[in-house]
């Protein structure tokens, strides 16, 4: 999502802090998860109408996750809390850290472990809207909807759980296809053309009204790990 860089990210930020943890704590009732929510149309309006349920909304650019929580905040909302976070961290992990360079010159990695942002299975919807396609090949680990973050959200499932994925890029729909079914997952309710389909589709998010008014295709699929 395109965002101008703004100053006053930070006081804004601190004005909504009350919004914002800073990982899913164990949760004692239902809970469902966004990830990359953008100006959260989509989790605020849910929220909204499903008020026995805790949403959480991931984002990893400040100035864009403020909007959100701004919104939440002005619709006096109290079901709906953000992380700014990436959705990498969702589960426990090691990363390799760099840690200087050895005796030629290299550079020596260590695997550094990580606290997870979600308890695992713990979720029962999480959603992906309009997830960036990043069409560059080289980029295709940093899909949303690759194996590498399909393994992540399995682990924060329950095991009834399952994944809403939206949107309007054909190829991000097809690369998602193939990577649900190599992972494992049952996909159901597909569609090429959700707004033109009898699946119930309530709430829309900004990308999608967007696409939708331009006349595009919304793709759109079910899954359960
Ligand atoms: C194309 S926008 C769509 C926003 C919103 N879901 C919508 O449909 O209007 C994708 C959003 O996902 C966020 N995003 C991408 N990768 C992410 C990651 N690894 N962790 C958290 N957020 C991410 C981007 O910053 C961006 O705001």
């Amino acid at each position: 999502m395109r965002a101008r860089k703004k100053k006053n990210t930070v006081p804004r930020l601190e004005r909504v802090s009350d919004y914002f943890v800073p990982v899913i704590p164990q949760p004692s009732g239902e809970i469902r998860v966004e990830v990359g929510c953008g100006k959260g149309k989509f989790i605020t309006a849910l929220a909204k109408d499903h008020p026995d349920v805790t949403f959480y909304a991931l984002e990893k650019i400040p100035d864009v996750i403020v909007m959100a929580a701004e919104k939440a905040s002005r619709e006096e909302i109290g079901n709906v809390k953000f992380l700014l976070a990436d959705a990498k961290d969702l589960t426990e992990g090691t990363e390799k850290t760099f840690m200087g360079l050895d005796e030629n010159r290299q550079p020596i990695l260590q695997d550094v472990a990580h606290t997870a942002l979600c308890p695992t299975g713990s979720v029962s919807v999480l959603y992906l809207n309009f997830s960036d396609p990043l069409p560059n090949k080289k980029h295709a680990d940093r899909r949303l909807t690759h194996a590498n973050f399909l393994e992540k959200y399995r682990t924060i499932l329950k095991a009834d759980g399952h994944i809403e994925f939206k949107t309007d890029n054909k190829p991000l729909f097809d690369f998602s296809v193939e990577q649900f079914r190599e992972c494992g997952y049952e996909i159901y309710d597909y569609t090429e053309d959700l707004h033109r389909s009898d699946i119930p589709n309530p709430y829309h998010t900004e990308y999608e009204t967007r696409f939708s008014e331009m006349g595009m295709p919304i793709y759109s699929l079910k899954a359960k790990p």
